[in-house]
């Protein structure tokens, strides 16, 4: 087996999806194509620290509050990212906006997890817009880093079926879960070597793995 894609987690709050990533690839996992080098939070009190030392995961505190500038952040928590080893970055709930020279030093070696259907509803209240929107499916995506906000080649998406009633809770608990499923399968497809970057789009695996493996469609039994 090919030596594990050794990644950095960068979070700053609940963590959950952090969760989703240690359960897949933690120290626990036998055999993983992926190991968590790292996770960084620019939030003291981001309680998905707490998470990654129970899980026994090397973390860092970089608290933005301490640097007069976002290039001044950046480098601090590249050098952070370096100093762990990491070749990879995963942003997993992080709300800091990232710096054009970071973005661009780790191009396609950095993606997001977005809890909306991209293109549709980049930023923020993404579940409230969709409902207001009168979309019939919405759900969550796992793109590679571009300097626009929530843009890049989309690697993955899980679909979600919107229900007469649902409410931002309802709608964006039911993403969140797909969210916790989509992360590790995404992450493993790269790691596994089955995804490359064409132009602005990102190609997974050949024809015959597509699109079962990156598309979690709720009229599939074994959604
Ligand atoms: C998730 O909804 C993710 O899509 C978005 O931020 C949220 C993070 O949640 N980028 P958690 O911290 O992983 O629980």
């Amino acid at each position: 087996m090919a030596a594990p894609l050794k990644v950095a987690v960068l979070i700053s709050g609940r963590g959950s999806n952090l969760q989703a990533l240690i359960d897949a690839f933690g120290p626990e996992a036998a055999d993983s194509p992926v190991k968590i080098a790292l996770v960084l939070s620019n939030r003291p009190d981001a309680p998905g620290l707490e998470r990654a030392a129970k899980a026994g995961l090397k973390t860092e505190i970089v608290d933005h509050k301490a640097f007069q500038t976002r290039e001044d952040f950046d480098v601090a928590i590249d050098r952070e990212i370096r100093a762990a080893g990491a070749e990879f970055v995963v942003l997993a709930g992080f709300m800091r906006l990232l710096t054009a020279q970071f973005v661009t030093t780790w191009k396609d070696k950095l993606v997001n997890i977005h809890p909306a259907l991209l293109p549709s509803f980049p930023g923020l209240d993404t579940h409230q817009r969709a409902l207001q929107a009168g979309v019939r499916f919405h759900g969550a995506t796992v793109h590679f880093v571009r300097h626009e906000t929530d843009s890049g080649p989309i690697i993955a998406q899980s679909l979600v079926a919107v229900r007469p009633g649902d409410t931002e809770e309802t709608l964006g608990a039911r993403v969140l879960q797909t969210e916790h499923r989509l992360y590790p399968l995404a992450l493993r497809l790269i790691a596994e070597g089955h995804v490359r970057v064409e132009g602005e789009r990102a190609i997974v695996g050949g024809q015959t793995r597509y699109p079962e493996n990156v598309l979690l469609n709720p009229m599939s039994p074994t959604a």
